[in-house]
């Protein structure tokens, strides 16, 4: 088998479920970019994910171009790193029915996840969203990953994923005396793991919310984003003299862990800029900040969207590399648990 490379294995993923936004970006795109050099990256769209609730078959094609697009547009260098889309190695849907063997419906039943996104209508919601942390440890084990860059939102998912790893080490110590599936670690950075949304501080930025004001996506115009961030809601005070001063005030919060996020500032230096002025005057500077890292991104993502072909034959060779990756571990796998 062909494990021993010696870069250890980074892997993450994006869901082709909508229009990407800066908590996408700073919680997970952006540290996707900086691991490139140092590890052996596999960056998937996993499209399997997203089918887990109704998606338009014509839009779903498209945002899984989108999200190569965005990928490279943040500087994912596909020389560098493996982009691929998940559907296209049935090896991913493979390994997870193994894997839905190997966990707990007990281990399910705690994920605050599918809790928030089936909400009240549990008994209505697909198989699919439930079995979906299983499918999700299916992808970083299949490449024996060893660190996986995610956002706060999805730190229970790596827990799980590692219960599983375990519990399938143990299960089938037997057959090889030595642990099949090294045990993954999250990367969850504090600067931007958890973006909330401009109109509520208590909830997440996300691609499902009906409004668009909430967010900052990838593909909005530097009015756009002026617009949104002179709009977000904040409080009536003026801003904070201390950090922790923000922790009962989760509007600013989220406003200038954006700024301290972009401007790669910490959030003392970011606080002690600002305290005591007006929010209107640091709006507008959050929104210069903004606009200037996420412009460049967003210019190079509209042209790269309209060159189907170059997304297309990056996405092509990136499944060549995902199939090399991957094919000797779901192999060696089944011989493991004794299939066919
Ligand atoms: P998804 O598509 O919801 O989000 C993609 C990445 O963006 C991060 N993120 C955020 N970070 C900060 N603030 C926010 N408001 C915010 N919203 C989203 C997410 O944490 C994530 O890192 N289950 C995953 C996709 C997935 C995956 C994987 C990730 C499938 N298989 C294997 C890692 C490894 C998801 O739904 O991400």
């Amino acid at each position: 088998m062909n494990l021993k490379a010696d870069r250890k294995r980074v892997f993450s993923g994006v869901q082709p479920s909508g229009s990407l936004h800066i908590g996408n970006y700073l919680g997970a795109i952006k540290n996707f970019v900086g691991l490139q050099d140092d590890y052996d990256s596999v960056y998937c769209i996993v499209d399997l994910h997203a089918i887990t609730v109704w998606q338009d078959p014509a839009e779903l094609k498209e945002n899984i171009l989108e999200v190569a697009a965005a990928y490279i547009a943040s500087g994912i260098d596909p020389r560098k790193a493996t982009i691929f889309v998940q559907s296209q190695i049935p090896a991913h849907a493979e390994l997870a029915w193994i894997l839905n063997c190997t966990a707990r419906i007990g281990w399910l039943n705690r994920i605050t996840q599918f809790k928030e996104k089936a909400g009240k209508n549990r008994e209505k919601a697909s198989v699919g969203l439930y079995a979906y942390p299983n499918l999700m440890a299916s992808d970083i084990l299949l490449y024996h990953s060893h660190l996986v860059p995610v956002g706060d939102d999805q730190k229970q998912h790596l827990e799980l994923t590692r219960d599983i790893a375990q519990k399938f080490n143990n299960d089938f110590s037997a057959s090889g005396g030595k642990d099949f599936f090294p045990i993954p670690e999250p990367m969850i950075l504090s600067a931007g793991s958890r973006v909330m949304s401009l109109r509520d501080g208590q909830k997440k930025m996300s691609k499902s919310d009906p409004s668009s004001m909430t967010r900052i996506e990838l593909i909005d115009t530097d009015d756009q984003i002026n617009r949104k961030i002179m709009k977000a809601t904040s409080d009536a005070m003026l801003l904070p003299e201390k950090v922790d001063d923000l922790e009962v005030r989760p509007e600013a919060k989220n406003l200038i862990t954006i700024y301290s996020a972009f401007a790669d500032e910490t959030l003392e230096k970011v606080v002690a800029r600002f305290k005591g002025k007006q929010f209107s005057r640091f709006k507008k500077e959050l929104a210069e900040v903004v606009v200037e890292n996420m412009g460049p991104i967003r210019d190079e993502f509209i042209r790269l969207k309209a060159d189907k072909s170059f997304i297309v034959k990056v996405l092509d060779e990136g499944r060549e590399r995902a199939a090399e990756k991957s094919t000797p571990v779901i192999s060696e796998v089944k011989l493991i648990v004794g299939l066919g």
